[in-house]
């Protein structure tokens, strides 16, 4: 339970046409509207309060008593006076305060639930080192009191401009980049950029749901285009949207599948684009974070993509902790997309940029992605025996998660929630897939926190999970039965 202070800032003016007592009621409501105080909060007893302001006992208890007579406060005793449990639903427009939790916020925990996906390896985050980085970065920056340039820190700049030119194929100069806190705010920079609202966007299919939501919140319609072995189908994208504004390709490896959009592909999306007069947004999520086999060189790095924006992000690679993304913008859209960055936005801390600046500059960077490719495919293979041994027979590798195919018929979401339950976090392959109804039933397993230690018993703790989440398990989904 928090007992915090929200006296300490309490300055009593003895000659305001207002009674002591009303400005110590003002003050606490003040504190509870603005969330200093929340429900459940103690409040300092009368007496404590009262020698703290040098006011008399009565002064305070009769401030409480207002309150209390307005249900904001609530007396419980010995335990004191207490914030009142609902007062903050009420303040914000009658809504319950579930309403306003962001809607995944039940995946917002500090540790990784076990196959959490989008989340990389806990227990491999180089933390001595950053946190070194970090401290000389604040120690070189904090004393700094001017605005700093809106694209970024230009030592980032640089330094993400001579990573991708190696190790995307993308030729750029640092002015071309802007720092951005994540996939997100690059995403939302772009649109605005290429002012598409009202307008046709293709999208994967199956593909990240946020990047549909994120349309759809920005009034633009996602076309869901369907991906195959080879990635998105440009062929049928072109029938079902042929005048869409952009589309939005995880060309390297395709989320959640893993699949590589192959060069034919890559050839007719950027025709299109070309004829279409429409925009390319790529979003280089894993970037060269390929498990088995080298990288595919990003789109923004083929000859002719002139309108691609490219997207960076270094939430898979580091940690989204750190919070930073970036965009490349193609030469025809560098001003607009600098002006919105300018006008509209603001980047990252400028400490936890420097940061890692130098975190690449000196090579760090590279070191600990090729430490992450190790470290991941051992515990993707390790991930897929477990489950075999387990019984599961359709397990497919996925970039940096394993698919568990579902027969038709099974409600992967209900299984995920029962796997909650027990602390899992897979995610259910079904929400990636739009609403056309050729969605399949899945789970998405992240390989990035397993470890070998009692995975077999968690892969069949999965396995129960999938017989509560669906009743009665169709004999077709296990190879044996071995729980
Ligand atoms: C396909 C895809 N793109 C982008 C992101 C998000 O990146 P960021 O953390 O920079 O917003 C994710 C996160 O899981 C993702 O799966």
């Amino acid at each position: 339970m928090r007992t915090p202070d929200p006296m300490l800032d309490l300055d009593i003016d003895r000659h305001k046409g207002k009674t002591i007592s009303d400005q110590i009621a003002t003050h606490i409501e003040h504190a509870i509207r603005s969330g200093v105080l929340i429900p459940g909060d103690r409040l300092p007893s009368w007496i404590d309060l009262a020698s703290q302001l040098g006011v008399a006992r009565g002064t305070v208890r009769s401030a409480y008593e207002k309150l209390i007579d307005r249900n904001m406060l609530v007396t419980a005793g010995s335990a004191g006076t207490r914030v009142a449990g609902t007062r903050q639903a009420e303040l914000v427009e009658g809504q319950e305060p579930e309403q306003l939790l962001p809607p995944d916020a039940g995946y917002r925990t500090e540790e990784p639930l076990l196959f959490q996906l989008g989340v990389p390896a806990s227990d491999a985050f180089p933390a001595t080192l950053w946190s070194r980085l970090y401290k000389s970065a604040v120690q070189r920056t904090s004393t700094r009191v001017t605005y700093a340039d809106p694209r970024g820190v230009p030592e980032l700049r640089e330094a993400i401009a001579s990573h991708v030119a190696i190790a995307r194929g993308v030729s750029c100069c640092a002015d071309q980049i802007i720092i951005t806190s994540g996939y997100r705010t690059a995403l939302t920079i772009a649109l605005q950029a290429i002012g598409v609202r009202g307008s046709q966007a293709w999208v994967e299919d199956p593909g990240y749901p946020v990047t549909r939501l994120a349309l759809e919140t920005m009034g633009i319609q996602p076309v869901a285009v369907p991906v195959d072995n080879h990635g998105l189908d440009v062929e049928k994208g072109r029938d079902l949207a042929p005048h869409a504004a952009l589309a939005i390709v995880t060309a390297g490896q395709q989320a959640p599948t893993g699949v590589t959009l192959s060069p034919s592909r890559r050839a007719h999306l950027l025709e299109w684009a070309h004829v279409a007069n429409s925009w390319l947004i790529e979003d280089d999520y894993l970037a060269e974070l390929q498990l088995g086999g080298r990288s595919a060189h990003a789109l923004a790095g083929e000859a002719g993509s002139e309108r691609v924006i490219h997207i960076g992000t270094f939430s898979k690679t580091l940690s989204p902790a750190i919070g930073i993304g970036f965009l490349i913008a193609p030469p025809l859209l560098a001003r607009r997309l600098i002006d919105e960055a300018t006008w509209l936005h603001s980047t990252p801390n400028v400490a936890s940029q420097t940061a890692l600046a130098t975190f690449l500059k000196e090579g760090h960077y590279l070191r600990h992605l090729r430490r992450m490719r190790e470290l991941y495919s051992e515990r993707r293979d390790i991930l897929i025996s477990s489950l075999e041994e387990a019984g599961f027979r359709d397990v497919t590798p996925a970039g940096l998660s394993v698919i568990v195919a579902l027969p038709r018929g099974f409600d992967d979401q209900h299984i995920a929630m029962a796997a909650r339950e027990v602390n899992f976090g897979p995610a259910p392959l079904s929400l990636w897939y739009s609403a056309s109804g050729r969605g399949k039933a899945g789970l998405l397993l992240s390989v990035t926190n397993v470890s070998e230690n009692r995975l077999g018993e968690s892969c069949q703790r999965l396995k129960r999970c999938i017989n509560i989440g669906t009743c009665p398990v169709p004999p077709t989904l296990f190879a044996t039965s071995t729980s």
